[in-house]
């Protein structure tokens, strides 16, 4: 009997051994094993076929047309409990065009090397036509170099792109890009890619998510990206982006964060914002837009965060903006905003955070005492000499003076310049350390 059971696990291990996976595709996975990972054990403990007992990080499916046969879908590289990489890890190319069934390849955390870079290369387009890669990660790769391989166009299954936290992969991003029309989320951010924004992208038509930001992006934004109805989160912060955002914004329809702070943007914030029904987030701080702050922003009605900060804006703040009820951050310090602070501002029940500070605003604080003491310390309005508030209690915490001169000396928006002039020296390190980053 036990001879027998031990013949028969021999003879199925043979039949596995025989019919489970291609040769072509096993040797396929070995090499890329040799080229990339750390692992001493996994040759002999995968034997002859890892499919059969596939160590973590790799995945085996079932050939849709032919059951028995098991194909490589799930390579992932570099995170516990996934196969670590080697010290000295070559990029795999190979593995685009010989493991044809892969749908997901995973490089995290795996070129480190100061000493070996490793360079980011593709087949040639002809090898991937038969690609069927729906996921491709690579991420977090201080030593991987290279530029972005025209023939990611020719993936043309690929559903989630990840290229970011490569410091060293750069050049432009290749307009075949805009080929890759089943593409849900592109993040790209983290580089060193320069050039334009590719207007191509705007024919991605799937895409959910965009993530440029952190690179070297210049010249203007391109309308076509106006298109991406199904977009929820845009991110092209930290770029050196410039003219103005496009008026087709206004066709983000599912827009619900949009970041594009630290450019070189300018001008009018297009009307149709306001037509956003689910933008939560508007963070665009650290701009040139030297425009008024337009009232229609105080139409976005579901704004959670509107961040304008150093970005010489001029004139009042809309009165607009009290009916922004989902309002918990409002930054607009380091403007050049006048005027009174609209009394609405009061009424927004859900606000935690409000910076105002360095601004030219005047007249007095529209606050009560409950407002004052929800904020606290997150309230900021010092450096606005002509501000002024009737409650002498709240004045220590905000920075501001006593209306109508508090201490019979009618010095209280001198109190103010001077807490504004202690403040100056840090918050104009923070702004530079701001704009040298
Ligand atoms: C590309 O395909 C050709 C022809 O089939 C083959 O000879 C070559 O080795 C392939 N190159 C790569 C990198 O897969
Ligand atoms: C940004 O663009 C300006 C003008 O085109 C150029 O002088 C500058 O070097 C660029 N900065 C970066 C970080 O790319
Ligand atoms: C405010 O306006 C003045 C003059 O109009 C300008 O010189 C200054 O740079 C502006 N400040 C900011 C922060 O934009
Ligand atoms: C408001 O902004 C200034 C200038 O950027 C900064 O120094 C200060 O810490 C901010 N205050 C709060 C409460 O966030």
């Amino acid at each position: 009997m036990p001879a027998t059971a031990v013949a028969l696990l021999l003879c199925s291990l043979l039949a596995v051994a025989g019919a489970a996976m291609d040769p072509a595709e096993r040797e396929a996975l070995l090499r890329v094993m040799e080229a990339v990972s750390s692992d001493r054990d996994w040759r002999s403990s995968s034997g002859t076929d890892p499919c059969a007992a596939p160590w973590p990080g790799l995945e085996c499916k079932p050939d849709a047309a032919d059951k028995r046969l098991m194909r490589v879908t799930r390579l992932d590289f570099g995170v516990p409990p996934n196969p670590a990489c080697r010290e000295a890890a070559a990029f795999p190319t190979h593995a685009f065009s010989a493991l044809p069934h892969l749908q997901s390849l995973f490089l995290v955390d795996c070129f480190k090397n100061p000493a070996k870079t490793a360079a980011l290369a593709l087949p040639p387009a002809a090898n991937l036509s038969a690609s069927r890669l729906q996921q491709l990660s690579i991420r977090s790769n201080p030593s991987l170099s290279g530029t972005l391989p025209p023939q990611l166009a020719s993936l043309r299954s690929l559903q989630v792109l990840t290229v970011s936290q490569n410091p060293l992969v750069r050049g432009e991003v290749p307009r075949g890009i805009g080929e890759l029309a089943g593409l849900v989320h592109l993040d790209l951010s983290y580089n060193s890619l320069t050039g334009p924004i590719p207007a191509r992208i705007g024919e991605l038509r799937s895409l959910q998510g965009l993530d440029l930001s952190y690179n070297s992006f210049s010249g203007p934004i391109p309308s076509k990206l106006g298109r991406l109805a199904q977009l929820q989160k845009l991110d092209l912060s930290s770029n050196n982006l410039t003219g103005s955002v496009p008026a087709t914004f206004s066709g983000l329809s599912s827009l619900t964060f949009l970041a594009l702070s630290n450019n070189g943007l300018s001008g009018r914030l297009p009307a149709g914002l306001a037509g956003l029904r689910d933008l939560q987030y508007l963070i665009m701080e650290n701009n040139p837009m030297g425009v008024p702050l337009q009232p229609e922003l105080g139409g976005i009605a579901r704004l959670q965060e509107l961040r304008l900060a150093n970005s010489g804006y001029s004139g009042s703040i809309p009165e607009t903006f009290g009916r922004l009820t989902s309002l918990t951050t409002l930054s607009l310090q380091n403007n050049n905003l006048t005027g009174r602070i609209p009394a609405g501002l009061s009424r927004l029940k859900r606000m935690y955070h409000l910076n105002l500070s360095k601004n030219g605003l005047d007249g007095a604080v529209p606050f009560d005492g409950a407002f004052l003491r929800r904020l606290g310390r997150n309230l900021d309005l010092s450096g606005n000499p002509g501000l002024c508030v009737d409650d002498r209690a709240a004045t220590k915490e905000i920075g501001v003076g006593v209306c109508g001169g508090g201490d019979g000396s009618g010095a209280s928006p001198g109190r103010a310049i001077a807490r504004g002039g202690a403040l100056w020296p840090s918050a104009s390190a923070l702004l530079c350390c701001c704009l040298l980053l």
